[in-house]
């Protein structure tokens, strides 16, 4: 199975990506050859005008994340209770930008790791090393620290779930890594998981160029595309080479 997400980001206002979903869905659902996915992480303001769209569709609804308390006086913060009501059936935590942006911590991933299982939401749970790591050799010591925050959790739920590899120096800049890094990178993370529930997805400048290269990786299962996926071309693409 391959799963592909099209993380919006902050690209598309309210109204282009209800246009983008409303125009497209019906191509890209022919698409998918099942068992594979294509989600959709839109805003959260658009959830549920996205909900609507693809109420009878096999396209999935991702949030971009979730607060790390169930309830109660966090202004501005949206609960993984409601995220499920609105039929997100992933949502991705623990994304470089949160955590560079919003200092979200990986205690606050571990927290959203749960509260999200419990709702019975995928964590789609972003990791990566910074482009100093990278080039020290300590990407593996990196990744391991993340996932080690929140591995009892997610193994302990016996539900599936996604680590989404997406070295930071990788996001947005063109670069991805080598063949070979990647190659150890995903044979290193899928041991370390040795969890038949985890799905590994990469992430980092996927194009339509390099997509099909890159799932070619063992243990690759995925993708988590965001600029690229912006472009209804571009994605179509991707989506019909998976
Ligand atoms: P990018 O972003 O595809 O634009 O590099 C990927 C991501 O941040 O998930």
């Amino acid at each position: 199975m391959t799963i592909i997400v099209a993380n919006w980001k902050m690209y598309q206002p309210y109204e282009r990506a209800i246009a983008f979903v409303r125009d497209h869905r019906g191509q890209l659902e022919q698409l998918i050859k099942a068992p594979n996915e294509l989600i959709i992480a839109p805003s959260f303001v658009c959830l549920d005008a996205i909900r609507q769209l693809l109420k009878e569709s096999p396209i999935k609804i991702c949030a971009q994340d979730c607060a790390p308390f169930a309830s109660g006086a966090y202004t501005g913060e949206v609960d993984a209770a409601s995220l499920a009501q609105l039929n997100c059936t992933y949502a991705i935590i623990g994304h470089s930008e949160r955590r560079e942006l919003c200092g979200e911590t990986d205690e606050d991933v571990a927290t959203k790791v749960n509260l999200l299982l419990k709702n019975n939401i995928t964590p789609i749970m972003c990791i990566g090393e910074t482009l100093e790591d990278y080039e020290e050799g300590r990407t593996l010591e990196v990744l391991g620290f993340q996932i080690d925050h929140a591995i009892d959790i997610l193994k302990q739920a016996q539900k599936p779930y996604c680590i989404a590899y997406e070295p930071i120096w990788a996001i947005g800049t063109g670069k991805v890594p080598s063949k070979e890094d990647l190659e150890n990178t995903f044979e290193w993370i899928f041991e370390y998981m040795s969890d038949p529930n985890a799905t590994l997805l990469y992430g980092g400048s996927v194009t339509e160029k390099n997509a099909t290269q890159i799932l070619k990786t063992p243990h690759v299962n995925g993708l988590l595309i965001g600029g690229a996926s912006c472009d209804f071309q571009t994605l179509k693409k991707i989506v019909s080479l998976a």
